[in-house]
């Protein structure tokens, strides 16, 4: 089953995710974008792509990132999980994320700014 290629691997990383049951609640989470950079590999399949559109499922624009308030993201991400906010695959994606998960993400996204490396706001 190695034969996962190109677009597949967005579908694949879905279906891996739904796997995951984030259960943790944790009070006082902290970000830490350090740890977040290593849960972003899933992410930059969409929100890293040139001109910000993704090709699969079908063509729609995707927002960027890098560089948006931590907060703001943080906020996002929760909506998301909760349904608050609505768009299929980043429900999927937020709900299989925690708290703390959240948290590292949107302080790694916060972080990044023209000068990064690996900037997925690039
Ligand atoms: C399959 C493509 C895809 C993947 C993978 C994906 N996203 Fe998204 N994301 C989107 C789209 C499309 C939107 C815009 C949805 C909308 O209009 O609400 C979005 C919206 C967001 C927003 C709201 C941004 C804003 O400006 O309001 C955040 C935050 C976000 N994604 C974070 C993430 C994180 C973190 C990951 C990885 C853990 C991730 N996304 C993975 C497609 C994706």
């Amino acid at each position: 089953m190695k034969k996962i290629v190109g677009k597949h691997v967005v579908i694949a990383a879905l279906s891996v995710l739904a796997g995951y049951a984030a259960s943790a609640q944790a009070a006082d989470v902290v970000g830490n974008a350090k740890a977040g950079q290593d849960k972003v590999a899933m992410c930059i399949g969409c929100h890293g792509i040139p001109e910000y559109r993704t090709a699969y499922p079908e063509v729609f624009r995707v927002p960027k990132l890098g560089g948006q308030n931590q907060t703001y993201l943080e906020n996002a991400l929760h909506a998301y999980k909760k349904g608050d906010r609505h768009f299929d695959t980043m429900h999927a994606i937020a709900a299989s994320l925690s708290d703390q998960d959240i948290a590292d993400v949107a302080a790694y996204y916060a972080a990044q700014n023209a000068a990064s490396k690996n900037n997925p706001d690039k």
